[in-house]
């Protein structure tokens, strides 16, 4: 008996081991035999070695070429064809489900971002367009020059004494969290008041992105944490207290608006909440997608934009040729720097322009590859680092932006994705009607209708033309945002940190 049972789970894997080599549809595919086995092969470097897969996946292509079968049922391109195959013109291929609502998504697997259906994420986008249009953006654009106001302020209170040095990234995260916070509430948790920037909602987004590989590979955690032995996981897997944390602080907030909408109605401006709560009776969104959809502002909403301020300050500071053309720029534009400036004279800045640009190529936004089915996918690594499209790709250098035919790496620039999913807080979407970008409707004016545009713009400006930045780099500080520094969760992670020292700005 025992034997039996033996042989038969024997002949099971076999069987099993035999189709997804020989039989399989991608069996044909190049790649590693684990990889073709498991996903365990991808969950190994995420997990256990910590963000790798992406290098291990630069590694795969250099040794199977440009399609490699990086899962069981994945194949991961390295072509910038394939990416606008794949994201622009298969714009009707659904976002795989296997990643997005049982996988990185399962926390909020109920946003629009996680809608895999392609007539729902059209419905639940639409809801949001109003907040991202040209007209709101530059009508809200106050909000975010006020927090940028704060940033500065508690920079001149705490920092500017001699000596004194600062980390960034947290600065960056904190400023983009008080943002998206009044964006879709008009309610700020004033992460920026808090000391060393280290407000609990800052660290819960950041150890979110810390979880998500182990919810990738076991899901069910999230629904243990949620309706079983929440304690005793947490005590397991420190690593979801984030999550937990983030969901009751933005759970009490959805009661208190379906409780009393009269608080979005009533609140100083427009916000994301007042349209995702208009509609009515049937078409009324559910509390769970109204939470959901708060998880997914919270993290796309700081951590994406937060990165490039990070990686982008780094390379002014670190060529001063660079930081010395920003501000020459800057100061001609905007000559009393203690009046306000708009986001709609900065963005007709040539350098500045440019090195947004650059800024959005180097710092990459989403890392991991995004799972279109069936199953296809390519990280915007392979787009914005290919040197036939960007040559010396590893040179952070604007100037490539101010060449005459810069029409290619528009077209490669990818750092929003693109298609009918690209990101909402760069992407204007009329009512109810997706706009996909083609190749010859990715019009400098086009890109430039965003709220994370908008956010670059002005930060960045505001940054270089009010203060005197200086880089510190100290032992086990980074040197260069190269390959081998950034780490795949999701978004990206950098290995090592930065400081900065920095004064108020004469003239
Ligand atoms: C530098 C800044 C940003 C970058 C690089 C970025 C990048 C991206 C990318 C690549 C996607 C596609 C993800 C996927 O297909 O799974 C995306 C989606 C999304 N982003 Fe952003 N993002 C940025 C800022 C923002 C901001 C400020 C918001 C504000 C709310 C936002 C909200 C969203 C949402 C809601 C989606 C889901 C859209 C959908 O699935 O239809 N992002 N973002």
């Amino acid at each position: 008996m025992y034997l039996a049972l033996v042989s038969l789970v024997l002949v099971y894997f076999s069987g099993w081991i035999l189709y997804r080599l020989f039989l399989h549809p991608l069996h044909k595919y190049p790649g590693p035999i684990l990889a073709a086995l498991s996903g365990g092969y991808q969950a190994y470097f995420n997990q256990i070695i910590g963000g790798e897969w992406i290098l291990e996946i630069e590694r795969l292509h250099n040794v199977y070429g440009p399609v490699v079968r990086v899962g069981p049922n994945k194949l991961h391109f390295n072509s910038p064809r394939a990416f606008h195959d794949i994201y622009t013109n298969g714009h009707s291929l659904r976002k795989d489900p296997g990643m997005y609502t049982h996988g990185v998504a399962t926390i909020a697997s109920e946003s629009a971002w996680a809608a895999t259906d392609l007539q729902k994420a059209k419905y639940r986008r639409g809801l949001m367009a109003p907040l991202f249009s040209r007209r709101a953006i530059v009508e809200l654009e106050y909000t975010v020059q006020q927090k940028i106001d704060k940033l500065l302020a508690v920079f001149e209170e705490h920092y500017s004494s001699p000596g004194s040095t600062i980390e960034m990234s947290p600065a960056f995260r904190s400023l983009t969290t008080d943002i998206i916070n009044s964006y879709c509430f008009a309610e700020c948790p004033d992460t920026l008041d808090y000391p060393d920037f280290s407000h609990p909602l800052v660290r819960d987004v950041e150890k979110l992105f810390s979880a998500f590989w182990i919810q990738q590979s076991f899901p069910w955690i999230v629904s243990l944490i949620n309706n079983g032995p929440a304690k005793l996981i947490l005590w397991l897997l420190p690593q979801f207290q984030g999550y937990v944390e983030l969901k009751r602080r933005l759970s009490r907030q959805i009661d208190d608006i379906r409780a009393d909408p009269d608080i979005l109605l009533n609140a100083e401006h427009e916000t994301v909440y007042r349209h995702l709560m208009e509609p009515k009776g049937k078409d009324s969104l559910t509390k769970t997608e109204l939470l959901h959809d708060a998880m997914v502002f919270q993290s796309a909403g700081s951590d994406t934009v937060g990165n490039s301020c990070y990686v982008g300050t780094f390379y002014a500071l670190k060529n001063p040729d660079i930081a010395r053309r920003l501000i020459e720029e800057l100061r001609e534009a905007w000559p009393d720097k203690d009046k306000p400036i708009s986001y709609t004279v900065l963005e007709k800045l040539p350098y500045l322009t440019a090195f947004v640009k650059e800024t959005l190529r180097f710092s990459v936004g989403v890392i991991h590859p995004l799972a279109r089915q069936t199953v296809v996918e390519m990280s915007a690594v392979f787009m914005h680092f290919n040197p036939d499209v960007f040559p010396d790709p590893y040179v952070f250098n604007p100037d490539r932006w101010l060449s005459e035919d810069i029409g290619n790496m528009n077209r490669d620039l990818v750092a929003f994705g693109r298609g009918a999913r690209v990101c909402v807080g760069v992407k204007y979407v009329s009512y109810n009607r997706i706009q996909v970008f083609s190749q010859h409707e990715l019009t400098r004016s086009d890109c430039l209708r965003s709220l994370a545009w908008c956010e670059l713009y002005l930060i960045f400006a505001n940054l270089f033309r009010k203060l005197n930045i200086q880089l510190v780099i100290e032992k086990d500080m980074i040197e260069e945002f190269t390959a081998d520094q950034r780490l795949d969760y999701f978004v990206v992670a950098w290995r090592k940190g930065y400081r900065v020292a920095l004064e108020k700005a004469q003239g």
